[in-house]
């Protein structure tokens, strides 16, 4: 939720601010915002209702010179989008303005306090409190922002990462963070000069430095012109800062000239997911190495159950983790939606192994089931995508998904990345625990190595989809159904097109629709149909009978050279066969362009949907 960025060096701010925003739009973008420390020594700042070209319209003819500044892109929790809820926030005496992502909880027992001690505020935002308290604690300490923040912070509870200007000191950037991420960025200059970014993210950062220092939770960093970051903690303790080489390039994070991220990173999956399987599966020895799995290989042969934690898209590749894990490994999975298991203290063993799914490594309600499970002695696994992040951080061990940055807000490429990753992990664990014969082990490696290819035969065979789209533009609803491994992806392929095109749609296991969802059926509902020739084939065609009976529209996916399903389809995609447990990894592809195309023929703003952010670091 909400993007920071922050600039402290010799370059002028403003440019390097906005650039950052618009990296990092994804987060957020309710409205957006803009503070400098001008030439002459102003503290300014220019905020906006909406998007980042809203700020940067508003900021046309104004001062914007200066050589510090930060920026917020926002994702409103308390307070409705609007300018003077808008991030930066100045203090009354105006001498601070702070950008902060995340939620102060007990925000309003302390504006209280600070309104019985005379101070006004101007917004609803708990972001607002923040700052004057800092500046209350600076006045009645006589303290410097250094001191004032650390103070602050000491009564706030909540997660936060905030960057702060002092309008007395404009040689300084201050940030903070806990429970929301915050990395800077350090580029030294040939003529010794060192610069200083900030970012929620690395992405406003790659294309400066790819030097960066990932704050860790309660630790506070004051950078100066003169190069000098120091990092303490909320105890005063001095921290070494750690320098990590970021693993980014810019052509990630650009478009490459397709007209959205979403339909980029559609594409991309062939190759992000051999990037994914590079030296974790081999098809000459027909094995698969993974090391998080390796360096504890008792824990996974001991374990009595798995459970796997997560939100939205990533509880979709686990509940398809949870089936390949089951059938695999022989061990329980039980797959959880973390905002649930954190709230109603589950019965969790120390021998139990409790991985948590999620894209961004930041998810509040995944972070939070996991420190849960930690308490009660289990053993912590990360699946995630963005690396450094706070999952990757609290967990024991875990595997990367290394499919590369994911913009688009719709989860595509991390979806095929976490089911992938799913699978090597189950294949990992069942050769711990011999629960698989050598040749059946064997021939699962070698076919999950083929799945790139066939995902890019996939790609190139079912191209009509932009035409065939614009048939159900109108449409109010849809029902997907699928069975067994496909169930989930029936549920992918709903919440995919429920976010970014509006139309409402559900998701089924295929056998469940007699008892309830076939009353919706009519002339009117597509039913789109995950058919593989698999499993359950003879069973999904039943079910595609009784809802043409009711006049409904099949659209269906289908094994190629399937004719039976396909005659009974109005409009159907074709996948090439493959293992069963696979099929998601093909099966989803056309249902994430199905969403696309609908979406766009809807004029919707397919990469970043309303009310939605990327990232969910709040509850
Ligand atoms: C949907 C989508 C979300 C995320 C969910 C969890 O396309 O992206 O449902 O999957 O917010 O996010 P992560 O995986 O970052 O924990």
């Amino acid at each position: 939720m909400c993007g920071i960025v922050g600039y402290i060096g010799e370059q002028q701010a403003y440019p390097i601010l906005i650039k950052g925003l618009h990296r990092l739009e994804y987060r957020g973008y309710d409205s957006a915002g803009v503070s400098l420390i001008s030439e002459n020594g102003d503290l300014n700042v220019y905020k906006a209702k909406g998007k980042v070209v809203a700020l940067e319209n508003g900021c046309k003819g104004q001062d914007l010179t200066g050589t510090i500044g930060i920026a917020h892109t926002r994702w409103a929790t308390h307070g409705e989008p609007n300018q003077v809820n808008a991030h930066p926030h100045y203090s009354e005496s105006r001498n601070l303005a702070l950008v902060h992502n995340g939620i102060i909880e007990n925000y309003k027992a302390l504006r209280t306090e600070l309104e019985n001690n005379g101070m006004t505020f101007c917004s609803e935002t708990d972001t607002e409190v923040l700052v004057q308290l800092i500046e209350y604690m600076m006045k009645s300490h006589n303290c410097d922002l250094f001191e004032g923040v650390q103070l602050a912070l000491k009564n706030v509870i909540g997660a936060y990462a905030i960057a702060i200007l002092e309008k007395k000191n404009p040689d300084q950037l201050v940030c903070a963070r806990k429970g929301s991420p915050l990395v800077i960025g350090v580029a030294k200059k040939s003529d010794g000069h060192v610069e200083f970014f900030l970012g929620s993210d690395a992405t406003p950062i790659i294309e400066y430095t790819n030097q960066v220092v990932y704050l860790k939770d309660e630790q506070i960093a004051i950078m100066d012109r003169k190069g000098r970051l120091d990092i303490v903690n909320l105890s005063s303790v001095h921290q070494t800062p750690q320098l990590d080489t970021l693993q980014l390039n810019l052509d990630q994070i650009e478009k490459g000239g397709f007209p959205h991220f979403m339909l980029k990173e559609i594409w991309e999956q062939p190759n992000a997911l051999r990037t994914c399987i590079r030296g974790r599966l081999n098809p000459t020895d027909k094995d698969v190495i993974l090391s998080g799995v390796l360096d504890h290989q008792d824990r996974f042969l001991n374990c009595r159950r798995i459970i796997i934690c997560a939100c939205g898209t990533s509880w979709h590749s686990a509940l398809i983790g949870k089936y390949f894990i089951e059938e695999a490994c022989q061990i329980p999975v039980e797959v959880e939606y973390a905002s649930e298991f954190r709230y109603r203290n589950p019965v969790i063993f120390p021998d139990d192994i409790v991985i948590a799914v999620s894209q961004s490594g930041e998810t509040a309600d995944t972070l939070a089931a996991i420190e849960l499970a930690k308490e009660k002695g289990a053993f912590l696994y990360g699946v995630c995508n963005v690396i450094g992040s706070s999952i990757p951080r609290a967990t024991n061990s875990g595997t990367y998904l290394h499919v590369g940055p994911e913009i688009g807000v719709a989860s595509t490429k991390a979806f095929t990345g976490q089911v992938i990753t799913l699978s090597m992990l189950g294949l990992a664990i069942a050769k711990v625990r011999k629960t698989l014969s050598d040749d059946m082990f064997h021939m699962l490696v070698d076919e999950l190595y083929q799945i790139p290819d066939k995902m890019q035969w996939t790609l190139e065979n079912n191209k009509g989809i932009d035409k065939f789209a614009e048939r159900f533009t109108y449409c109010k609803n849809f029902l997907y159904l699928g069975r067994g491994y496909n169930y989930p992806v029936a549920l992918e392929g709903a919440l995919k097109l429920k976010e970014i095109s509006y139309i409402h749609a559900e998701g089924y296991p295929a056998a469940e629709m007699k008892h309830g969802p076939i009353a919706l059926v009519d002339e009117e509902m597509p039913v789109v149909v995950v058919a593989p020739k698999h499993g359950m084939y003879e069973k999904v065609v039943s079910n595609i009978q009784e809802i043409k009976s009711r006049g409904g529209k099949i659209i269906s996916v289908i094994t190629e050279g399937d004719t039976t399903v396909k005659e009974m389809s109005d409009y159907y995609f074709t996948i090439p066969d493959t293992r069963d447990c696979y099929v998601p990894l093909l099966a989803v592809i056309p249902l994430q362009l199905l969403s696309y195309y609908v979406a766009v023929t809807k004029g919707r703003n397919v990469d970043q949907p309303r009310n939605l952010a990327k990232s969910v670091t709040v509850e």
